[in-house]
């Protein structure tokens, strides 16, 4: 897990990091004895069930089973990578990481310099916009109804009727014709030169999370073609990796806790200067994971409010795969037709806008809509139509609760059998999806009570490992993902590393081994007296299970040989059976 950062390093970072801090900074954390609780950020529930432990630096959610360390929590809350919570971490504790490879600094310094382009570019049209030349586009932003306050606000600019007023301007700072290029600032000739790829536009930048500068969308100012100039993807920007607005509208979003998604940069900026602060705008390009994913970064509730038009339908059905996929809500606002969410707040106000929000219907109910205008649904081609568009939807819901109340509800409305939908569903095929097992395995709930108890023990008393590694093997737990655990940290120790439960998260593949052993190390505490004994009780029950499902084994064995008529292995087998209860009898 831990890969390109070296574990002296991350142990130190652990060592210098309470969770209990940073937990709190993103969450409202209450004491409950000597452990903190929380109502879990990761599932929906009225009464706390996710508890933070000072000791032993971890987290566990006793309702949906979620637990690890603070780089788990981390990369879970903030929606991070692990090296991104890394490097905050080892910020934020005053650990310096070892610096990156050459190669990284090489793309690190390219970007610096496209951020810093950039910027200088946005100052320049907005400087442009403000002055005589800008009159024309003031007025034209007037009529479109933005203040003059959102234009300085969302740093909008004017790029002059000209070819070359950027390249001038960028001339003065010593900036190269190739960097202007990369930035996707200007266009080369063909007869050799370059001229300014925007030119006598309004100008929208285009801003990342961090409010830097990573590209521009310049529309013009009359009924010409085309309505949108936008940057090229250059290695600042990436058009599938963006949303417009959002760095302007995150905190509104956390605060709601839901986002509105749309379409255009007005469609954004004039419900946002009305006061429906949570928008943001996917840009005319159909929705990717991606932006799913950055989104998820602040609110898992989506509402989209696409234009009525048939290409907005399809980019909004589209979209709520992904959003789906994602394990997020999503319901869809309808505007009348002719509108997009800038008219429509402009001509009939921000609150009609605000209540198509707040009424925004369900994805099913959405999509079905959608189809049924489309397809006939009194007719049964047509019904096959909206069934297999529908399904593909309803499948990619995680919960099975889910998948079966939308697949009653489809049966109802097509007046079709459930059954035969069902079935339908599952034969639609796609390659099989890790997240899915993932998932389901997640809490482990086969994990017996026994093999959970040991893990907690052995976590407490590390000094014990050392001396179980000699009674028992991983092969004498019956759940295999315990048995990892174990074989982990017997290697750990055999190392002669930490193995106190945060570092042997760090240690564990895969997050639904972590859980588990979060899960564990929050049973209820057994007396320091009883460790001890405990651990043996543990241990010999192990034993005993093992022994049992060996004797069952062969007691099958035997059966079959039995039934074969085999004489030589039914011998072979009851005098190892006989062996194996006579060891049975040796431990007891
Ligand atoms: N778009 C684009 N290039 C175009 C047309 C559209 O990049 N030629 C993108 C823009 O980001 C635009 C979005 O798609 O904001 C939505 O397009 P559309 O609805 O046509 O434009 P509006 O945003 O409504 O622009 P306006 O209201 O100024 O007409
Ligand atoms: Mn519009």
């Amino acid at each position: 897990m831990s890969g390109f950062i070296e574990e002296a390093v991350l142990q130190d970072i652990l060592n210098r990091t309470n969770i209990v801090e940073v937990i709190g900074e993103c969450i409202p954390l209450k004491k409950a004895g000597r452990n903190f609780k929380a109502l879990c950020p990761f599932h929906r529930e009225k009464t706390p069930s996710f508890v933070v432990s000072v000791d032993k630096q971890i987290y566990h959610c006793f309702g949906c089973g979620a637990g690890g360390n603070v780089f788990g929590f981390l990369m879970e809350y903030e929606r991070l990578e692990f090296p991104e919570v890394v490097e905050q971490l080892a910020r934020r504790c005053g650990v310096t990481l070892p610096a990156k490879r050459p190669r990284d600094d090489k793309a690190a310094s390219l970007a610096a310099s496209l951020y810093a382009l950039n910027e200088l570019a946005r100052a320049f049209y907005s400087s442009v916009l403000f002055s005589q030349q800008g009159s024309r586009a003031r007025t034209y932003l007037a009529g479109r109804g933005i203040t003059a306050e959102t234009a300085k606000l969302f740093k909008l600019g004017f790029a002059p009727d000209a070819w070359d007023a950027l390249i001038e301007h960028a001339r003065k700072s010593n900036i190269s014709l190739g960097l202007l290029e990369k930035a996707g600032l200007v266009v080369p000739k063909e007869t050799g030169g370059f001229y300014d790829r925007f030119r006598n536009r309004v100008i929208f930048p285009i801003f990342d999370v961090k409010s830097s500068c990573i590209g521009f969308g310049a529309r013009i100012m009359d009924a010409g073609t085309p309505k949108y100039i936008n940057s090229p993807e250059t290695a600042v920007y990436k058009k599938g990796c963006t949303l417009y607005g959002l760095g302007a509208a995150k905190d509104a979003i956390k605060e709601a806790d839901r986002l509105v998604l749309v379409e255009g940069y007005l469609d954004c900026i004039i419900p946002f200067q009305h006061g429906i602060r949570n928008i943001v705008a996917s840009l005319g390009t159909a929705l990717t994971p991606d932006q799913a994913r950055l989104i998820k970064r602040y609110t898992s509730n989506v509402v989209m409010v696409y234009d009525p038009d048939p290409a907005g339908e399809l980019a909004t059905i589209r979209s709520l795969d992904i959003f789906v996929e994602e394990g997020m809500q999503v319901s869809v606002a309808c505007l009348p037709g002719g509108y997009d969410p800038d008219s429509f707040v402009r001509e009939k106000g921000v609150e009609a806008l605000a209540s198509l929000i707040q009424h925004a219907g369900h994805l099913f109910d959405y999509k079905l809509k959608v189809l049924a205008a489309r397809y006939n649904a009194d007719e049964s081609e047509g019904k096959a139509q909206i069934a297999a568009e529908m399904l593909a939807t309803i499948r990619k819901f995680k919960s099975a609760v889910l998948r079966s109340e939308y697949l009653r509800r489809l049966a109802d409305r097509l007046r079709v059998a459930e059954g035969a939908l069902a079935q339908e569903m599952a034969a639609i095929k796609d390659a099989p999806r890790w997240t899915d097992s993932e998932e389901v395995s997640r809490r482990a709930p086969g994990a017996p009570a026994t093999e959970k108890l040991l893990i907690k023990l052995m976590l407490e008393e590390t000094h014990l490992i050392a001396s179980l590694k000699g009674r028992i093997t991983p092969q004498d737990f019956q759940n295999r993902e315990i048995a990892r655990v174990v074989e982990t940290m017997f290697d750990l120790v055999a190392q002669g590393k930490e193995c106190e439960t945060r570092s042997l998260i760090q240690h564990l593949s895969q997050d639904s081994l972590s859980a588990l052993v979060c899960e564990s190390a929050f049973l209820p505490d057994v007396s320091l007296a009883d460790k001890e004994k405990i651990l043996d009780d543990c241990v010999m029950r192990l034993k005993k299970n093992r022994l049992q499902e060996g004797r069952r084994h062969l007691q099958d064995a035997i059966r079959r040989a039995e039934q074969d008529g085999d004489h030589d292995t039914v011998e072979r087998l009851q005098h190892d059976f006989i062996k194996l209860i006579k060891k049975g009898q040796e431990r007891t």
